[in-house]
């Protein structure tokens, strides 16, 4: 459906070409594991099926004509494979930081195109749009210069295109989802190692919802960066004063007591605590779920928020509201916000039954305390991202 719809579209902004290219790129949800990604922890994230589409023609020139529906008012965007590549603080910016990177490591960037993109994924909601985009024309620029790269290294040259060109210091979580995810699995990616392992996304009578607060935010200028800044300074304080550790997930629980006073500043250590405690839930919830525990779980979803919420400060109003309500509807086994956070989306593990219930409770609770909408679906899990 998307397809068809795509080359209508495509029709009306690029030239009619003989050969043309259909790509798909997925978001993410994360299961468990907020925030330790750049701390060297384990993640539990899958790819969903809503993403980022492209439908691309070869050109005969090195230029780069690019057209996104959802961002229409910035028209047709273009620039030169041979200029020099800079920042304009548009969309363009996430394909400039995957050329530039591509260069840097050498490869041959030759073969210009036309991108006419189309999306359902939510902007600034914490469900990777911006990781869904980088990996789309990674993926683009890959398959038409017949670049030869690994996947793994493609995800982390996405994840240095967003650190280095668009100025985001993220971990390599959402890139990594996107750009390794096999359906109905989750993927536990220890962050330090890059080792990994699919884990099957065995509900039973569940499914997950993911519950869109309709508040956006832009991470570049949100406190992201500063709560990076904040777990450097507590890593720095722990090396230089308790044990050589090479990131914080290394860090056991019963340790924190001891490095109270080595940090003796309480907004850095409720960071580490943070970290330091979500890397347990995910080994625990990574059991759980092996053991198809999702009462446990859904237990462990809740912790994660609570200390998203007051340890790691990254929640506000909306995603405190909307997890709050789900939380206490009935066939909920847990929820908690995901992502950067801030805004944007949570996920609840819902008893099938209750689906209905607990959505339309949710929205109308939430409109009630917030004054707009929410939008909530079932999620559904995808593939990487790929040619179609
Ligand atoms: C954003 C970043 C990820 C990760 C999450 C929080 O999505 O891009 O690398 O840090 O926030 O877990």
């Amino acid at each position: 459906m998307y397809k068809e719809r795509l080359l209508m579209k495509y029709e009306s902004k690029f030239p009619r070409s003989e050969e043309l290219r259909y790509y798909f790129s997925p978001g993410r949800i994360n299961i468990i594991g907020e925030h330790i990604d750049y701390n060297g922890g384990l993640v539990f994230p899958c790819a969903i099926s809503l993403g980022t589409y492209a439908i691309v023609s070869l050109r005969n020139d090195d230029e780069i004509h690019l057209y996104s529906e959802s961002i229409s008012n910035a028209g047709v965007l273009r620039f030169r494979l041979s200029q020099q590549l800079h920042k304009r603080r548009n969309w363009a910016d996430y394909v400039k930081g995957v050329i530039v990177q591509f260069k840097m490591m050498g490869y041959k960037v030759k073969k210009g195109f036309n991108a006419y993109v189309y999306g359902n994924l939510p902007r600034g909601a914490s469900v990777s749009s911006s990781a869904s985009l980088e990996l789309l024309f990674a993926e683009i620029i890959r398959d038409i210069n017949k670049i030869k790269i690994s996947d793994i290294d493609l995800v982390k040259l996405c994840q240095k295109a967003e650190n280095d060109f668009v100025g985001l210091n993220c971990g390599i979580m959402d890139q990594f989802a996107i750009g390794m995810s096999i359906k109905n699995n989750a993927i536990l990616l220890d962050c330090a190692t890059l080792k990994y392992e699919y884990v099957p996304l065995e509900l039973k009578e569940n499914v997950i919802l993911i519950m869109n607060t309709n508040k956006s935010r832009s991470l570049v200028s949100s406190k992201y960066n500063d709560r990076c800044e904040e777990c450097s300074t507590g890593l720095k304080l722990i090396q230089e004063n308790y044990r050589k550790i090479s990131n914080l997930c290394e860090l056991e629980e019963n340790e924190l007591a001891e490095i109270k006073d080595i940090i003796n500043d309480d907004i850095i250590y409720n960071r580490v605590k943070h970290v330091v405690t979500e890397m347990k839930r995910v080994k625990d919830c990574y059991n759980s779920l092996k053991n198809g525990d999702l009462e446990s779980v859904g237990k462990l979803l809740n912790e994660s928020h609570k200390s998203l919420k007051e340890l790691y400060e990254v929640t506000g109003v909306e995603l405190d509201s909307i997890v709050d309500f789900a939380q206490k509807s009935e066939g909920v086994l847990g929820a908690r916000m995901i992502g950067a956070g801030f805004a944007g989306c949570a996920i609840a593990i819902v008893n099938k039954n209750e689906v209905n219930n607990v959505i339309n409770t949710v929205k109308k609770l939430y409109k009630d305390a917030i004054g707009y909408d929410c939008d909530i679906l079932i999620a559904e899990t995808s593939d990487r991202t790929g040619r179609m």
